[in-house]
């Protein structure tokens, strides 16, 4: 009996020996190894230290990011996040035998566009899985959706990342309580089973291409605090019920195509709502009035209509930021009372603002954006001293204030009066101003040299004023400075001779003034000039071709001037390599066409068809770089020409022959050499220029017959070969259907259609294409681009400043929507402004010298 009792003690001690070491003895072992493996299957960044405590005489529960069970040992948490791990996670994984894990952070790390492995769905206690931003690609296995235990899953991050979203209940859906999955490509539908994540309390689902409407079950999610859903192409209207969820904090909406009107806001939890940019309309809900603790409020870019009292926003003292731009509404005071003095920033463009004295009590303002509204007169004197260490960030422009007296805000970095009434002289903003833009006003005098003082001074646009006098030679020794605009006014004198290398200038734009004197050398110091327009001005000075060490020269016109003698270049090997506009037009060159210049100018030889060819506006370049500015986004700006090449030489005196290599410029869309003295023929290596859209040979001494491989030119749409000595065939066929008479007039032996005089055999009839009819409405405002392209290839220079190049901005990171839609706004302006087309000259009037 007592031998039998020993024995089951023994026995006893050794199952529980046993027990003890399958648990925590031989699972150390294991996981270590598992854990060694793991590391060893990836090249480790070697500055990452995070693994230095990975030492196999220690325990592994006591490594860096390593948690185990205090009872069972088993490893529970693993925490890699930003550990340095470049490599594979493959399905045999070593990682997959630590199966216990609830925490799982492999986030920040590169796992080099290799696909998440079904395996992870294996991990069934798992609670917290943070796959983000580690380079992950392909689809999302669906076996993470079915992981029961699951509290927390963030996959954002992951660009290269798709997948469907579960159609299904989850397993998970009644633990859930983070799903983060933003920037994951769904392109899908958000399904109605979303409603059944009744625990979830945050859910971003930003950037995820996700389409059609909104489900209505999202109201059944009664715990959501954030709910994200912004950078879609949601549309629909926004489910009833969801601003009634009752712990809602945070709905961001915005970025979608979202309609219909807002409900009546009956949580009074909110913090932020940000819905702009969608196709919301109607009325404001007056409960706005209640929610006391909103900090953030973004409506613009809706349709929303009617009037909005400042009241009601006066009680909601924890605001922030506001901003109802660019809607249908027009803001009013009746009862003559201020915002919130929290606010910090306000957008209220285009809201029929007349007053500023709702901003009275607003003395944190930071950034004020009222450009397009109704302010008249001159900004009050309060406004200055409240905002003097505040204001960062002021617009004022495309209003009718006269007169700003003086600009003493501390901190302004961004000023914007462009497009007012202003009298008077030039306003001198602080030292710490970087943009500065004053164009289109009134302004009369001189610029003060203490414009200089502004040592910060990124962007200067002074452009359309009456100011006069001299440049201030010093603007040259601003080397921060890289826009310097003062287009269109009354400047005499010479350009400054200051610039140095280091210089930042990328565009540089004086024309339509009196400056005189030579083209200073000094520009050759300005290694990232872009764009030089000196166009419209009394220089005098030869051709100035050491411009062509300009590394990124991309547009020259010094059309209007006084300059004069033959072209030639230096024997520097690749000159002018980026340009893509030159404008010599109206001047007094001589000699023959530069056929030396036509070697180099590589980016003409070669047609990228990545770019796109499109239109500039002056005005653009600034206006996005203000946007990037004032809408706080830090990202990086990379500018990129895209131009419409151009090379206009006519009305100089070159003479000699057209040199057949002007054929290899491949990429030029618009040639003008008329009204010159050439003679002898049209090479007939013109006809390579597949891209010509215009061609102007006209007003010459030009003699035989025109090339037949001018019928290939389909892209041709203006042609004039009027008034020169040519005879023989008109070219048949293709777009040479389109062009009448006057194409050809002054030539007294051209025959075939169009002109009377009959060449054989063909009997085409007289009928216009509708390109030709187009051309000729002056009324037909039809579409924007083709209207503008029209009036470019017809030469006409008239109100923009630089031909016809045009600069798009593209942001290197992010989804620029908000940009593109400035770039939508603005063409519609540059529409409105250029209603007014002019007709082409018909004739070989010599041009009167202005
Ligand atoms: C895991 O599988 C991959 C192929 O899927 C193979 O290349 C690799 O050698 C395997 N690793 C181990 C440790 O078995
Ligand atoms: C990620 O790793 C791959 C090599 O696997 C490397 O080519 C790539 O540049 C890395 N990416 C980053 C952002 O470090
Ligand atoms: C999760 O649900 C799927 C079906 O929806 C089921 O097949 C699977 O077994 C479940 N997984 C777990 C771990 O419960
Ligand atoms: C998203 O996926 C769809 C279809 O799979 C694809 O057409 C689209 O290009 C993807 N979008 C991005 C941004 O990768
Ligand atoms: C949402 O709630 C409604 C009513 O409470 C219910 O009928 C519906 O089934 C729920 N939908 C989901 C997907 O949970
Ligand atoms: C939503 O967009 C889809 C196409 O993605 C379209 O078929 C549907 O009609 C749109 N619905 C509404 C309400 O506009
Ligand atoms: C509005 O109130 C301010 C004082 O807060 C006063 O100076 C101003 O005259 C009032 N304006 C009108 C139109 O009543
Ligand atoms: C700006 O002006 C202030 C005085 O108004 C001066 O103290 C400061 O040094 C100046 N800053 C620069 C960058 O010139
Ligand atoms: C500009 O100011 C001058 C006087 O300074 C005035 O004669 C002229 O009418 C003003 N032009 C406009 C458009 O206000
Ligand atoms: C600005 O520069 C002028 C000289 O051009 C100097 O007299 C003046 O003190 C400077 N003002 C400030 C505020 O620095
Ligand atoms: C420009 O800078 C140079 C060198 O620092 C200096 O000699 C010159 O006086 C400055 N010119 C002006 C006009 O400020
Ligand atoms: C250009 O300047 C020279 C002297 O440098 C002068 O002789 C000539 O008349 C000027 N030309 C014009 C058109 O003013």
């Amino acid at each position: 009996m007592k031998l039998k009792m020993g024995y089951a003690v023994m026995l006893l001690i050794v199952f529980l020996c046993h027990e003890v070491s399958s648990i925590s003895i031989l699972p150390h072992k294991h996981q270590t190894i598992s854990l060694l493996k793991f590391k060893q299957s990836f090249t480790i960044d070697p500055s990452a230290s995070y693994f230095l405590s990975w030492d196999t005489s220690r325990d592994c529960c006591s490594w860096n990011g390593v948690v185990c069970d205090g009872i069972t040992g088993h490893v529970i948490e693993l925490d890699l996040g930003g550990s340095g791990l470049v490599g594979t996670i493959d399905s045999n994984s070593s990682l997959f035998q630590l199966s216990h894990l609830q925490t799982l952070d492999l986030s920040r790390n590169n796992f080099s566009n290799s696909h998440i492995s079904p395996e992870f769905g294996k991990f069934s206690s798992l609670k917290h899985l943070d796959l983000s931003g580690s380079y992950f690609s392909g689809q999302i296995p669906s076996e993470i959706f079915h992981l029961p235990n699951l509290e927390a899953l963030y996959l954002e991050n992951n660009d290269q990342l798709s997948g469907h979203f579960p159609k299904i209940k989850w397993n998970s859906s009644a633990s859930l309580i983070t799903l983060h999955l933003s920037g994951v490509n769904f392109s899908d539908n958000l399904p109605e089973s979303i409603g059944y994540l009744t625990s979830v309390r945050y859910l971003y689902l930003s950037d995820c291409n996700l389409r059609g409407p909104i489900p209505e079950s999202i109201s059944n999610l009664t715990r959501i605090e954030s709910l994200d859903l912004q950078i879609n192409s949601l549309n629909g209207t926004i489910p009833s019920g969801v601003f009634s969820l009752p712990l809602l904090i945070s709905i961001y909406l915005r970025d979608n195509q979202l309609q219909g009107q807002l409900e009546d806001f009956k949580s009074n939890s909110l913090n932020e709502i940000l819905l702009d940019d969608n196709q919301l309309q109607g009325h404001l809900p007056h409960s706005i009035q209640n929610q006391v603790s909103l900090s953030w409020l973004d409506l613009s870019f809706n349709n929303f209509s009617g009037r909005v009292d400042v009241s009601l926003f006066s009680n909601l003292i924890q605001l922030r930021h506001l901003s109802l731009s660019y809607n249908n509404i027009s803001l009013t005071n009746d009862n003559n009372i201020t915002l919130p003095d929290s606010l910090v920033e306000l957008e209220l463009a285009a809201c029929e603002v007349k007053e500023l004295e709702f901003l009275r009590s607003a003395k944190l303002l930071r950034q004020l954006d009222l450009p397009n509204n109704k302010i008249q007169g001159r900004i009050p004197g309060w406004a200055w001293s409240n905002w003097n260490l505040s204001m960062t960030y002021l617009n004022l422009s495309h209003n009718m204030l006269t007169s700003v007296d003086l600009i003493p805000l501390q901190s302004l970095q961004i000023i914007d009066l462009r497009s007012n009434l202003l009298q008077g002289s030039l306003p001198i903003p602080p030292n710490s101003t970087t943009y500065f833009f004053i164009s289109h006003n009134n302004l009369t005098g001189e610029i003060p040299s203490s414009i200089c003082n502004l040592t910060s001074l990124v962007m200067l646009d002074l452009g359309r004023n009456n100011l006069r006098g001299e440049i201030p030679q010093c603007l040259g020794n601003i080397t921060a400075l890289e826009v310097l605009d003062m287009h269109h006014n009354n400047l005499s004198g010479n350009i400054p001779t200051t610039f140095r290398n280091g210089s930042s200038l990328s565009s540089l734009n004086f024309h339509g003034n009196k400056l005189e004197g030579k083209i200073p050398q000094s520009l050759t110091s300005c290694k990232q000039l872009e764009v030089l327009d000196l166009g419209d001005n009394h220089l005098n000075d030869t051709f100035p071709v050491w411009l062509g060490t300009l590394p990124q020269l991309k547009v020259l016109s010094l059309r209007f001037n006084k300059l004069h003698g033959p072209i030639r270049t230096s024997r520097i090997e690749n000159m002018f390599p980026e340009l893509r506009i030159i404008d010599l037009s109206y001047n007094a060159f001589s000699g023959n066409l530069p056929s030396s210049l036509f070697q180099h100018l590589k980016a003409m030889r070669t047609i990228d068809l990545s770019m796109e060819a499109s239109r500039y506006d002056g005005d653009r370049y600034y206006q996005d770089s203000i946007a990037v500015v004032s809408k706080g986004y830090e990202r990086e700006v990379v500018r990129i020409l895209f131009l419409y090449t151009t090379i206009d030489l006519s009305n100089n005196k070159f003479e000699g022959h057209i040199p057949t290599i002007m054929g290899d410029l491949i990429a030029l869309r618009v040639l003008n050499i008329s009204h010159n003295g050439l003679e002898g023929p049209i090479p007939s290596s013109l006809g390579s220029l597949s891209l010509v859209e215009s061609l102007d040979l006209s007003c010459n001494h030009l003699v035989g017959e025109i090339p037949a491989q001018f019928a290939s030119l389909t892209s041709l749409e203006v042609f004039n070969l009027s008034y020169n000595h040519l005879e023989g065939c008109i070219p048949q066929g293709n777009q040479f259907q389109t062009f009448e008479n006057n194409s050809y007039e002054g030539n007294d032996g051209l025959r075939g259609f169009p002109v009377s005089k009959s060449c054989g055999d063909d009997h085409v009839s007289g009928t216009k294409s509708a390109v030709s009819g187009q051309l000729d409405d002056e009324d037909s405002n039809s579409e924007f681009l083709s209207d503008f392209r029209k009036a470019a290839l017809m030469g006409y220079g008239s109100g923009l400043c630089i031909g016809f190049s045009i600069v798009y901005f593209m942001i290197s990171t992010g989804k620029p929507i908000w940009l593109a839609r400035i770039i939508v706004e603005l063409e519609h302006k540059i529409m409105m402004g250029r209603r007014k087309k002019q007709r082409r000259q018909r004739n070989c009037r010599r041009r009167n010298n202005h």
